[in-house]
């Protein structure tokens, strides 16, 4: 994502020059102004000063005692930097001042003390959302997909709606996020490089290295391929937003596959997502942890992006699928049919279902991907010209 430019706003010093340095720490974002007073009225210097920096993000700091002059100050900048998105940085013991601060245009209220983390997350909504509104010229989409828990079929669904895509609109990539990434056996490809070389190569990344961390698999779809040891450097969520922001710009569809990953990383990049598939079966087990999965992208926000997939399904008298979504609190998107011989040998062969017939379960894949892509216009291959794959 282009940085966001910031300008904070906040009367204790020590608050203000801490929030520049989470702000820095994103990486995604920057502080170009800081100030110690509040805007009073329309006419107050200030904001012509603010004006001049041309922010897209107004961070304003609500101190506990008198939260009266910020709350206005608030208003003055909704009304008066209106291309500006107001962040309220604030305690969240005092109900009334979050609902204030809301009311007066806040678009996010960020708890003190803050983290760079959640500064990085309410930066991504807010791209996110402007990207859906289109201000952000042509980005690829991410779909994600999340297990309910493991052996549910993340990676299954993955990897055939990921090939299902680029069989009709081409220049589409895999990423495997998982803890243990399981995609290049069920493609059968052997990769030479993992995410984990794309995250340290970072600093200088562009298209082509991009492109040379993909394993290719014959039938065109790259793979960034997912670690084959548990990894005991984490990288920074911030590592993780700057690398799919070279992968929207490059691909038109990236699937992700997350498993059982949850953790900062998962819930960023289910942020970044048009849609967060969350696979489950219909087994009380996998309901009820589907629900607890749903709970925790949730507290970053992007709930309603998820919607459920319910894999191996099965009639359950007495069982309706609004009793699914009740239980898990998820609208459901699709089914996929229980075909464990088929999809079983497939993974063990290498040759997932969808290459292999036009079986039930293939052509479930192929619906399912053909669902997440219905609302984009141009849908012939070729008809998105930004990165073409060779
Ligand atoms: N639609 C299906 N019908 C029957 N078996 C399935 C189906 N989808 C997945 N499986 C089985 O479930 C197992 C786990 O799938 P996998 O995609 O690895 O799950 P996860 O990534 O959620 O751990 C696979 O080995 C496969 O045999
Ligand atoms: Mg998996």
């Amino acid at each position: 994502m282009a940085e966001l430019a910031v300008v904070i706003l906040a009367s204790d010093d020590e608050q203000r020059s801490m929030l520049q340095v989470l702000v820095d720490g994103t990486n995604v974002a920057r502080t170009v102004h800081s100030c110690s007073a509040f805007p009073v009225a329309a006419t107050d210097p200030l904001l012509r000063r603010i004006h001049g920096v041309s922010p897209d993000v107004l961070m304003v700091d609500i101190p506990n005692e008198n939260p009266t002059s910020a709350i206005r100050a608030i208003e003055t900048l909704r009304a008066e930097v209106s291309n500006a998105a107001v962040f309220a940085v604030g305690s969240m013991s005092q109900p009334q001042v979050i609902v204030n601060a809301m009311r007066a245009g806040a678009r996010e209220f960020i708890e003190r003390p803050t983290t760079t983390t959640a500064l990085l997350e309410a930066f991504v909504r807010l791209t996110a959302a402007q990207r859906k509104h289109g201000q952000s010229g042509r980005r690829g989409k991410v779909f994600t997909v999340v297990n309910a828990k493991g052996g549910t079929g993340a990676t299954t669904v993955a990897v055939n709606i990921a090939l299902s895509l680029h069989a009709v609109h081409g220049n589409v990539a895999l990423v495997d996020l998982a803890p243990l990434g399981h995609a290049a056996l069920h493609l059968n490809v052997k990769p030479l490089f993992t995410i984990a070389d794309a995250l340290r190569n970072l600093h200088r990344m562009d298209g082509s290295l991009l492109e040379s961390f993909m394993t290719r698999h014959p039938d065109g779809l790259h793979l960034l391929a997912g670690t084959s040891t548990p990894t005991s450097v984490e990288p920074t969520t911030s590592e993780f937003a700057a690398l799919f922001d070279i992968l929207v710009s490059h691909y038109r569809y990236i699937v992700v596959d997350t498993s059982t990953r949850l953790d900062a990383a998962t819930r960023l990049v289910c942020n970044l997502s048009e849609y967060v598939l969350l696979v489950a079966h219909t087994d009380v087990a996998s309901l009820w942890s589907a629900a607890r999965v749903l709970q925790y992208l949730g507290e970053s926000g992007g709930r309603e992006r998820v919607r459920l997939v319910l894999n191996r399904f099965r009639k359950i008298p007495g069982f309706s699928e609004s009793d699914a979504e009740a239980a898990t609190g998820v609208k459901l998107l699709w089914k996929i049919p229980n075909h464990y011989v088929a999809v079983s040998n497939s993974i063990d062969r290498g040759v997932p279902v969808i290459q292999q017939n036009h079986s039930e379960v293939a052509r479930s894949f192929t619906g399912l991907a053909a669902t997440l892509t219905e609302s984009d216009e141009s849908s012939k291959r070729g008809g998105w010209s930004l990165f073409k794959t060779v």
